[in-house]
């Protein structure tokens, strides 16, 4: 069981990041309601059925009404210093860290293995990564500037896994990403990918709650 056993036991941390504010959504949407559930238990449950303990970070204020985890703490400004916050709550003999938005409800725990799987194998970092349909330019002012070559370009999604001690040594200066691949990256880490899930998407605005909605629905039947 999630969380049961002595601390030494528990090398598979899972840090499920709530504490944003859902600007372009409006509202903090990890709260929102998706299927018979909101979209932050969905996120909980299947951290907690992947890994030994989770620590999770809500809002400042906020009384978690959810699934028992072993740490709930506030989070910060950014989403990096929320990861941050996660991380402190985190035992010293947790050998392996699992990071996850609490806003891609839909994430399998087979994504969760996986790249916890090839940390194991001997990267610093392992992040799911999808393929990239549409054709990607780079624009400025409205005018397009370069069309980038899309075959060696992919989009990156959590859960994401980390070496404990990685994860801890790219935190340690601080600093801003919108993932913590990029700040392990940035202090020399290997980073490798794993194929992630195309439907592991992230809510971002309402319209995408309603396709998560579509395919919870789809899932569960
Ligand atoms: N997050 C967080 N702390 C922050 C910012 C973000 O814990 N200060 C979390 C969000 O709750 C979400 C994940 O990081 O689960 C990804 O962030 P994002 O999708 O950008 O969510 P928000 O920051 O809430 O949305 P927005 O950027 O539109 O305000
Ligand atoms: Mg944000």
């Amino acid at each position: 069981m999630p969380g049961s056993g002595p601390p030494e036991r528990r090398s598979v941390w899972g840090i499920v990041v709530a504490a944003g504010r859902g600007e372009r959504y409006g509202r903090p949407k990890q709260f929102e309601p998706l299927g018979d559930a909101r979209v932050i238990d969905r996120a909980v449950a299947t951290a907690a059925a992947a890994c030994d303990a989770l620590v999770l970070v809500v809002p400042t204020g906020t009384e978690w009404d959810g699934a028992e985890v072993a740490a709930v703490v506030p989070g910060g400004d950014t989403r990096s210093a929320s990861v941050r916050a996660g991380l402190a709550a985190v035992p010293p003999e947790a050998q392996f860290v699992v990071v996850h938005d609490a806003a891609r409800p839909l994430a399998s725990k087979a994504l969760f293995d996986a790249v916890v799987g090839a940390v194991r194998a001997g990267a610093d970092a392992a992040v799911p990564a999808v393929a990239i349909a549409d054709t990607v330019k780079r624009v400025d002012a409205g005018h397009v500037v370069a069309t980038l070559m899309r075959e060696d370009l992919v989009a990156v999604q959590t859960p994401q896994a980390f070496l404990a001690s990685s994860l801890r040594a790219a935190h340690v200066r601080g600093g801003d990403a919108t993932d913590d691949a990029a700040l392990v990256e940035a202090v020399g880490g290997t980073v490798v990918v794993v194929p992630g899930e195309r439907w592991n998407v992230k809510i971002t605005d309402p319209d995408d709650l309603s396709a998560a909605s579509a395919l919870a629905a789809r899932s569960s039947t």
